[in-house]
């Protein structure tokens, strides 16, 4: 199990650069499988979960090469199209593996996705736009099996917006017979990077941004394609300068599409100067809270950077209310911010926050990615020692929190798999007493 260690209450001062984004990266390299050739990918993050994906690839008879963020996929001897348990259950994007083996095979086996475990996440309206493209699709023993021998285009009323099953249905489209129209399709930046690759390698995809995507099928070519910045690790990393003080510079930011955050830390009154992709932050550390904020699909506050506003806003000055609308049940590092002396009410799908002066250190234990990088957050915040367990979630999505932290002057390293037990504070007043101070 992975530890970090912090020393918290320092400001972060300097310039970073900002990784490819896991949101965008993931479903691209599944949608390689649907090229006949070479896709060569650049500004790949290096996180656990592309391997993963690389993995996952390989098994299915791609050739893969990496080197520096950059990854060829070459999928003309792509065969296999029974995928293994293991791999398939260690992270939610290998359903999107579904859509593009019915493109390219005609039929597909596959278990259950794993994935954050963050509330319900079904899989219903993946199988619903599948099957409305023409694919039979049964559950037997745990395994999805489809087959479609032939895809026809149509329309398709998603019933909510769902990034994974548009993701899905677009894959299966661009292979289709004929033109797909996806209604109430999502419209995150990830699906428009998704709608970009394929583009460019070939596919005609109108609509780009909007709940409405019209996609004809036709056969793609080799493409290289550069995977976009990732918005979510832009904002967690403006979230610790925010919290914690300092001044930072940020390069390859994805600016617009982090207005939802950016509103956010202005009605904090945390300075901002925001340029097309870089943006300077400045804070003295001081904020105030926000009376009410819900998560909401794109270009409303993220999902995916709820637990770490959360986190920050518990030394606001004043009280915050956050509701989380994408997932029913977000708030599993809540009980930790809470032994670190955060002020959190937790009734159904809202948070109340009273803000504190300080958070302490503690010992304390990621349960997922964003939860543990929320978790890190308040360890920066914190006076004293914290020691974050379980941070193998959070590599499945930094590609390295401690070094781009560390680079900012926080006091951050890995630590050994068990912290050291504490000594409450009586005993060590009186062991230091015995030691003469
Ligand atoms: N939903 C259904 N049925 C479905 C699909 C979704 O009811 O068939 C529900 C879900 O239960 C959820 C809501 O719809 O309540 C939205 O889920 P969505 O399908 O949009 O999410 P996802 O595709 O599973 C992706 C990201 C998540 C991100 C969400 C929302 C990837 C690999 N994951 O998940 O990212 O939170 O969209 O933006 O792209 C993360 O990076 O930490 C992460 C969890």
């Amino acid at each position: 199990m992975s530890v970090i260690r912090i020393e918290g209450s320092r400001e972060l001062r300097g310039h970073i650069r900002i990784q490819g984004s896991k949101n965008a990266a993931l479903p691209i390299l599944a949608a390689a499988v649907l090229v006949p050739g070479t896709t060569v990918l650049s500004n790949c993050p290096d996180i656990r979960d592309v391997d993963l994906m690389k993995k996952l690839l390989e098994s299915m008879g791609c050739r893969i090469r990496s080197c520096k963020g950059q990854i060829e996929i070459d999928a003309s001897g792509v065969c296999q199209c029974h995928l293994q348990k293991e791999y398939i259950e260690g992270m939610r994007s290998s359903i999107i593996l579904l859509g593009a083996m019915l493109g390219r095979f005609g039929k597909a086996c596959i278990g259950y996705p794993g994935g954050c475990v963050i509330g319900e996440r079904p899989i219903n309206y993946h199988l619903m736009a599948l099957r409305e493209l023409g694919a039979d699709i049964s559950i037997v023993e745990d395994q999805i099996v489809a087959s479609a021998p032939c895809l026809t285009g149509r329309e398709i009323i998603f019933p909510i917006s769902s990034v994974g099953a548009t993701e899905n249905a677009l894959l299966a489209a661009v292979s289709a017979k004929g033109v797909t129209v996806l209604k109430n399709a999502a419209k995150e930046p990830e699906i428009t990077a998704l709608c970009q690759f394929l583009i460019a390698a070939g596919a005609d995809i109108e609509g780009l941004g909007t709940r409405t995507l019209k996609i004809k099928g036709g056969p793609l070519h080799e493409v290289h394609y550069h995977i976009p910045s990732d918005r979510i690790v832009a904002g967690t990393y403006l979230l610790a300068v925010a919290a914690t003080g300092g001044c930072v510079s940020f390069e390859d930011v994805p600016t617009q599409e982090l207005t939802g955050l950016t509103d956010c830390l202005r009605t904090m009154d945390i300075g901002l100067q925001c340029q097309k992709d870089a943006v300077e932050i400045i804070s003295s550390a001081k904020y105030r809270a926000i009376p009410y904020l819900a998560t909401e699909e794109y270009p409303g506050f993220a999902t995916d950077l709820q637990p770490q506003i959360a986190a920050v806003l518990t030394c606001a000055e004043g009280n915050s209310i956050i509701e989380e609308r994408i997932f029913d049940n977000r708030f599993g590092y809540v009980e930790q911010l809470e032994k670190m002396g955060a002020s959190v009410l937790h009734d159904g799908r809202r948070l109340m926050i009273r803000g504190t002066e300080k958070l302490h250190g503690a010992d304390i234990e990621a349960g997922d990615l964003r939860g543990g990088a929320a978790l890190v957050l308040a360890g920066l915040m914190a006076d004293g020692v914290t020691y974050v367990k379980g941070c193998q979630y959070v590599e499945r999505g930094y590609e390295d929190i401690v070094r781009d932290l560390s680079a900012l002057g926080a006091k951050i390293e890995y630590a050994d798999e068990k912290p050291p037990t504490r000594i409450s504070h009586r005993v060590s007043s009186q062991q230091a007493a015995r030691h003469g101070g």
